[in-house]
């Protein structure tokens, strides 16, 4: 029996008061709907139905190669998984239900749950949490014998059912052919005006089949993201436990209350992360490296110890041994060697810098190739930009460039050339040879003297 799982991502998302649909709202840098899917995929789990409606192209795109399944009209979560009906004809077995809100399911979890229905010869397991604050979410009702009878929503239940502290998580798992065969059963004679799923619960439990709780561990998985507030308290949580992992690897991580790293990045053994660093969207950091305070690395990869301080680094590369900061913005299409040093105040921009290079302060290096040994003085300009079109400045090895040089691409200076400080260079310079490109010293004697 194969299992698989229906992810419910349709609904709007009211109380994030957002245009963007809830599923899609991330938590720490991946979309809430492709964190659950992941983790479900993680799980085992190949047969995957993501129930789409509001913003559902946005949500469809960003959840690739699974079976889409469109439920027009949001008229509650038992409805939602009673659209997978005819495309789930044919399949026969365990099949997990999870919410795109609880993005902090683990895979592990959900292998659990699997195995633990299963033992059971379960009709439905529901996943239960413990929670100090209950409030928003359905209550789990057992009887005396502490067997779950039914989910009672907050707004259909009494007061005495509010006070009870087991929530339902929404995730659940069902033998697929009692499933669309109970949800039949359930009606929207509530106070919401929805069919809600739990309702199979109690349909299931009258007519006495299996049916288990699940109860979690750690209560801290349940969290339902409704609002923004329980967004970042989900991020808090996820961000926490991405550094815990790169702790338990052996990265030390100043403070991990202060420290953003998203999920798919990858972190070398002894590097240090200070506080206030973002690490995002793939970034690569290899070992021994120092990183932060104030740094943002968005794509970026960087070899084994490099030292960066206040920096931004968008999709940039900078080899071993390099420094970089503080102060320093290094941009798409920047490749930086090892042993070279980017000071402070340098702007880099689609730009290669060979190995041993110093760009140490107040630059811009737009468009360049830059050759090894090479040094470039406080204030250097490429000037790339005649304003429609970005031309190419070539600085061959063992150059060095004086303060205060603006050199108008396209442009290129072969190997060992010396430009003098102040310098607007608009002609090639041949190697090794010294360019002056300023207007001469005139020295008007006596010119401030006061007269009399
Ligand atoms: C739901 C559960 C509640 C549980 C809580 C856990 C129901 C009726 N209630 O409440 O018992 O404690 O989750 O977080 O199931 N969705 C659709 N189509 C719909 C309605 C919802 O796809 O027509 C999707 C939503 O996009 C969301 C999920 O189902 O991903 C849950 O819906 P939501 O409205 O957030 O339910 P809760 O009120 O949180
Ligand atoms: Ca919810």
């Amino acid at each position: 029996m194969v299992t698989s799982a229906i992810v419910l991502a349709a609904g709007q998302g009211q109380r994030m008061k957002s245009e963007l649909p809830k599923p899609l709202h991330q938590v720490c840098g991946i979309p809430m709907v492709k964190l659950v899917v992941d983790n479900i995929r993680a799980a085992g789990i190949e047969q995957i139905y993501l129930v789409i409606g509001h913003g559902g192209e946005q949500v469809r795109e960003a959840v690739p190669g699974v079976n889409y399944v469109v439920q027009a009209e949001q008229l509650g979560t038992g409805h939602a998984v009673d659209q997978c009906r005819e495309m789930m004809a044919d399949v026969n077995g365990p099949v997990l239900v999870a919410c795109a809100d609880t993005p902090l399911f683990r895979a592990e979890t959900f292998k659990d749950l699997l195995a633990a229905h299963k033992d059971q010869k379960a009709a439905a397991t529901v996943v239960t949490a413990k929670v100090e604050d209950p409030t928003g979410y359905g209550r789990v009702i057992r009887n005396a014998a502490g067997y779950v009878e039914q989910i009672v929503e907050e707004k259909d239940a009494s007061p005495a059912q509010k006070q009870i502290k087991e929530i339902n998580t929404g995730t659940f798992c069902f033998d697929s052919k009692l499933l669309f065969q109970y949800l039949t059963e359930i009606t929207p004679d509530n106070a919401q005006g929805e069919y809600y799923l739990p309702d199979v619960i109690a349909a299931l439990v009258r007519d006495g089949q299996t049916v288990g709780a699940y109860c979690l561990l750690n209560a801290e998985e349940a969290m339902g993201v409704n609002d923004r507030i329980r967004l970042f308290q989900a991020d808090q949580v996820l961000r926490r436990r991405i550094c815990h992992e790169h702790m338990l690897s052996g990265v030390t991580i100043i403070n991990p209350d202060q420290t953003y790293i998203d999920l798919d990045c990858e972190i070398g053994r002894d590097t240090i992360i200070y506080p206030n660093t973002y690490i995002q969207k793939g970034s690569r950091i290899g070992e021994n490296c120092l990183v932060g305070p104030n740094v943002r690395l968005d794509g970026a990869v960087l070899a084994d110890h490099v030292t960066i301080e206040q920096a931004v680094v968008l999709e940039g590369k900078i080899g071993s041994h390099t420094t970089v900061g503080p102060f320093a913005y290094i941009r798409p299409g920047t490749v930086i060697g090892s042993h070279c040093r980017i000071g402070d105040f340098v702007e880099i921009k689609n730009s290669q810098v060979a190995d041993q290079s110093k760009v140490p302060h107040l630059t811009y290096v737009g468009d360049a190739i830059v050759g090894s040994h090479v040094n470039i003085g406080c204030g250097t300009i490429t000037c790339n930009y005649d304003g429609k079109h970005k031309h190419q400045t070539i600085i061959e090895d063992n150059c060095f460039i004086g303060s205060n040089v603006n050199l108008v691409a396209p442009v290129k200076l072969n190997k060992g050339a010396y430009v003098a400080a102040g310098s607007t260079v608009t002609k090639d310079v041949p190697e090794y040879s010294l360019a002056i490109a300023r207007a001469r010293q005139v020295n008007k004697e006596g010119w401030n003297k006061l007269e009399g």
